[in-house]
């Protein structure tokens, strides 16, 4: 035998030993037909976006709530009971899936990718930036720039408006004053270039989430898609930077000592791990973090929440008469908002009907057992939180839109772990309580002030999973003054 031939089957029984547990496991799970070397990668790269979740969810219909697809070499596995989900997302053994690592060029290893000890210190870290006390203080900003965008709104005389840009730009605006101290003023700007380059950053970035082609960094850096990436991560490195340094030399006048409570930036640049400050880039990687994970899942948490009610007329009169009560200038109180039952229960019908973040994913890293099966090292799990919320053993009409479902019953009382918009375990997100008092201040405002309406003849909304779930054709509303 040639020694080319030897050193081929010598190769290929290396690597089927290698892959040997993963082998049997795949084969072990129900799932699709699967080519050889290929697997089902064909499929999965032939889904659209607006497929995606919902193809993950008929397969589960298929072949039962656990099954796998081959991606190559790789098994994903998709996970969707409750008490499947509850395990993984506290099993210490995982982390973030490798499709996530893909973000780095962008948030490098800060918190939503970043794991073991490293994310334990980052996550000890920043939790006190998200205290109630701090949040609470909030409050007065976030209402300037919802005021702003109310302006905004009222300028379009009752015009049908698509929410993403005015919406993404007060966010951002409230999110880095609050969390940053820095006035962006994105909302006062035509096209802002900074809210382009989030857009095409993160449109950029799923496009290679998706393609397992792309995988590789070194085919990834010989590409279009990576030059446009890093023209426009220059825009929000740049912008980043030079907020980190206008705070850095505030910070130093004060001497060190702020004049007010820390913020995520503050605490950031007073941080000292093992004796020394954080590197520059360790600190942009933080704040691009939150940024990232901020302000694009809260436009679109607040596009759908103003969509729902302008298509239930009944829900915002519901809402209306609870707001009667509050006192002016009361919606800037977090704790006079947290008291408010049927608009808690509206926004947790949204998070819920329209799962902002449809699904995450983890890998192993060694064996370990979950739902009472056996899963070695190298699997993706992926856990389908959108289809948890429509699932019809948690959810009866998972479909329908009934505020009134969650004030007859709590979160608790639903399967533990069917309701998991913010996710779950150690890495639950570290901004739920920000979001929603954000959503909470802007929904109470809007609402107020404006009568909201779709067109008569308005289709039901397609939706798309990219980075967090969109309507492929935006949401168009229209605000009279009340
Ligand atoms: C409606 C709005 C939001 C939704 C639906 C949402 C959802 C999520 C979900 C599902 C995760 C977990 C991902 C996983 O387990 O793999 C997460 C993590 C995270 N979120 Fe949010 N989020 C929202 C708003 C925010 C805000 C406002 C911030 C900060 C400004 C933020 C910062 C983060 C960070 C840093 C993580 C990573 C946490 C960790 O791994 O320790 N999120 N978010």
């Amino acid at each position: 035998m040639p020694i080319w031939l030897l050193l081929l089957l010598g190769l290929a029984l290396l690597l089927l030993l290698r892959k040997w547990s993963l082998l049997r496991l795949g084969s072990s799970l129900p799932g699709p037909w699967a080519f050889p070397l290929l697997g089902n990668a064909q499929m999965v790269g032939k889904l659209r976006p607006e497929f995606i979740f919902l193809v993950f969810t008929e397969l589960r219909d298929r072949f039962g709530a656990t099954y796998r697809l081959w991606l190559g070499p790789q098994l994903w596995v998709f996970l969707h009971t409750a008490e499947e989900t509850r395990e993984a997302l506290h099993d210490p053994t995982l982390r973030k899936a490798e499709t996530f690592l893909q973000l780095e060029p962008l948030i490098g290893n800060g918190l939503l990718i970043s794991h073991g000890s490293h994310w334990t210190q980052q996550r000890r870290l920043l939790t006190p930036a998200f205290r109630p006390i701090l949040l609470r203080s909030f409050g007065p900003s976030v209402a300037k720039h919802a005021d702003r965008l109310i302006e905004r709104l009222e300028a379009t005389s009752g015009a049908f408006l698509e929410l993403t840009d005015p919406l993404f730009a007060c966010l951002l605006d409230a999110i880095v004053d609050t969390s940053m101290g820095g006035r962006l003023e994105t909302q006062s700007v035509a096209h802002s270039p900074i809210i382009r380059a989030f857009h095409r950053s993160s449109q950029l970035l799923f496009k290679r989430m998706i393609n397992p082609l792309l995988a590789s960094d070194w085919i990834f850096k010989r590409t279009q898609l990576w030059r446009e990436l890093s023209e426009q991560l220059q825009v929000i490195h740049t912008l980043m930077d030079s907020l980190i340094e206008r705070r850095s030399a505030q910070l130093q006048q004060e001497g060190d000592v702020p004049r007010r409570s820390l913020n995520l930036l503050d605490t950031l640049l007073l941080a000292k791990i093992d004796g020394e400050p954080l590197s520059r880039k360790q600190i942009r990687d933080e704040v691009n973090t939150f940024v990232f994970a901020g302000v694009d899942t809260t436009t679109a948490a607040m596009s759908f929440v103003l969509y729902a009610l302008a298509k239930h007329p009944e829900a915002q009169h519901r809402l209306l008469e609870e707001l009667r009560q509050l006192q002016p200038n009361a919606s800037m109180d977090l704790d006079t908002l947290n008291e408010l039952p049927y608009l808690d229960a509206l926004l947790k019908e949204v998070l819920r009907l329209y799962t902002i973040v449809p699904t995450t994913g983890r890998q192993t890293t060694r064996s370990t057992v979950i739902g009472g099966r056996k899963y070695c090292a190298g699997v993706t799990l992926w856990i389908n939180m959108y289809g948890l919320a429509h699932d019809a053993s948690y959810y009866p009409q998972p479909y329908a839109f009934k505020p009134e479902r969650w004030l007859q019953q709590t979160e608790t009382e639903a399967a533990s772990f069917s309701y998991i918009p913010f996710s779950g375990g150690p890495h639950v997100c570290i901004g739920r309580r920000y979001a929603l008092l954000l959503m909470k201040q802007l929904t109470v405002r809007i609402a107020t002030a404006f009568r909201l309406e779709l067109r008569p003849d308005e289709p039901e909304l397609t939706l798309q999973a990219q980075m967090v779930l969109k309507a492929r054709e935006g949401i168009h509303v229209a605000f009279t003054k009340r």
